[in-house]
């Protein structure tokens, strides 16, 4: 995030002497993107970071994390039936990719299973819309718990597991989870040039936090004791291991560190007539932007139609993800369905949806949005759950 936090102890200037209880010196790590120029943030470890006992390569988690091409012989639309998909696996592993381009990867996971290692993934932000599920991410910076709604924003190269509260998540843990190839941000248009969220932008600081507390792990080197980290980087996944905790920050200030801000805090931009998705935007990524449709109030104008218009995004894939709700333009979509427009023909809401939107005045849709400038892939996964009778039902449906 673009402001300033600070957690536990540090010392008065960087790049100091700063030493622990036994009198050693705490090893200092600069965590930042771009070199040494661009976002960082300056770390305290109890124990150097760097000392790997062992690296050995994970075939078998590098197979799961990597998208199986389904090939297409024909551009169409796309409902993928995500309820169907079988829950099982830890955070990491649960993971279902379903559509990637060289920009992102959007994925569905449903974990039952504790994490027994830590992940860094090194080559991509790492954005979970939690759509079911509590618990909490422990990561270098401190521990973020989740809830449902939320989005947890988390950097490239942060080291974390994700702790599964399952005592307290009665329908199991469904989160959509993507990847990006660079950073996923707050949209720049919402901020001025010091970075402040702007009065008009549809969330500020306030609904935003990082960690919640930094509890770090002390532990001497203990030869024979082995903590995993799998690094996945340079297209590979890698594991490493530690004869101390990965987890021993004990400060660390910076702009650069994992976030959550919940889909019920986003405030609704609406018009006396049908606002397009942009009014929506949440965040921006490289060569994407992501979208919350939440409930609100609709247009106000006396002849206004509420439903959206067709639309051909000529050069752009329009992926809704279906949360909760009655989607105004659209039924027969299941909780945890997803729609795929792609680029290059035209769309809109269902047969008679802009009818029977005139004169409603609200709704109570939940879904995320994510517009790809770049046409995705389609992965094996996805095609097992894909209606093949979406494309025709403007037609079907109309007669
Ligand atoms: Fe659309």
């Amino acid at each position: 995030m673009p402001y300033y936090k600070k957690m536990g102890n540090i010392p008065h200037k960087r790049h100091t002497i700063f030493r622990r209880p036994d009198g050693k010196l705490y090893t200092e790590e600069l965590f930042g993107v771009e070199g040494f120029s661009g976002i960082a943030s300056l770390l305290y470890h109890y124990n150097p970071p760097v000392r790997a006992v062992r690296i050995q390569p994970c075939p078998e988690m590098s197979a799961a994390l990597t998208p199986k091409v389904a090939p297409q012989d024909v551009q169409r639309h796309h409902h993928l039936k995500t309820g169907a998909l079988p829950a099982g696996g830890d955070p990491i592993q649960a993971r279902r990719i379903l559509m990637f381009n060289n920009d992102i990867r959007m994925a569905l996971a449903r974990p039952t299973e504790q994490m027994p290692y830590y992940y860094r993934n090194s080559q991509a932000d790492e954005m979970y819309f939690i759509h079911q599920g509590r618990g909490v991410f422990e990561t270098v910076f401190g521990n973020l718990p989740y809830e449902p709604g939320d989005y947890v924003i988390l950097p490239h190269g942060t080291t974390y597991r994700v702790v599964l509260d399952n005592a307290n998540s009665p329908e199991g843990q469904r989160w959509f989870v993507s990847e990006a190839k660079g950073r996923i941000e707050v949209p720049h248009r919402y901020q001025n040039q010091y970075g402040q969220l702007l009065e008009h932008s549809p969330f500020c600081e306030r609904d935003i936090s990082g960690p919640a507390e930094l509890a770090p792990i002390i532990e001497d080197p203990q030869t024979g004791r082995e903590y995993e980290v799998v690094v996945r980087a340079a297209d590979m996944v890698t594991a490493y291991y530690y004869e101390t905790h990965p987890l021993d920050v004990v400060g660390w200030d910076g702009y650069l560190y994992p976030w959550r801000f919940n889909i019920r805090d986003f405030e609704p931009i609406t018009g006396r007539i049908h606002q397009p998705p942009p009014v929506h935007q949440t965040f921006q990524g490289p060569n994407f932007v992501v979208c919350s449709f939440v409930p609100r109030k609709f247009d106000y104008h006396p002849e206004g139609i509420p439903a959206p218009y067709n639309h051909s995004n000529i050069d752009s894939e329009e992926m809704i993800y279906y949360v909760n709700g009655n989607f105004m333009s659209r039924k027969g979509m299941e909780i945890g369905s997803i729609t795929m427009h792609p680029h290059g023909i035209p769309h809109g809401p269902a047969p008679g949806a802009a009818e029977a939107s005139i004169g409603k005045e609200a709704t109570e849709e939940l879904a995320v949005m994510i517009d790809t400038f770049h046409p995705v892939y389609y992965t094996e996964a996805a095609m097992e759950i894909d209606d093949p009778s979406y494309p025709l039902s403007w037609y079907e449906n109309d007669k």
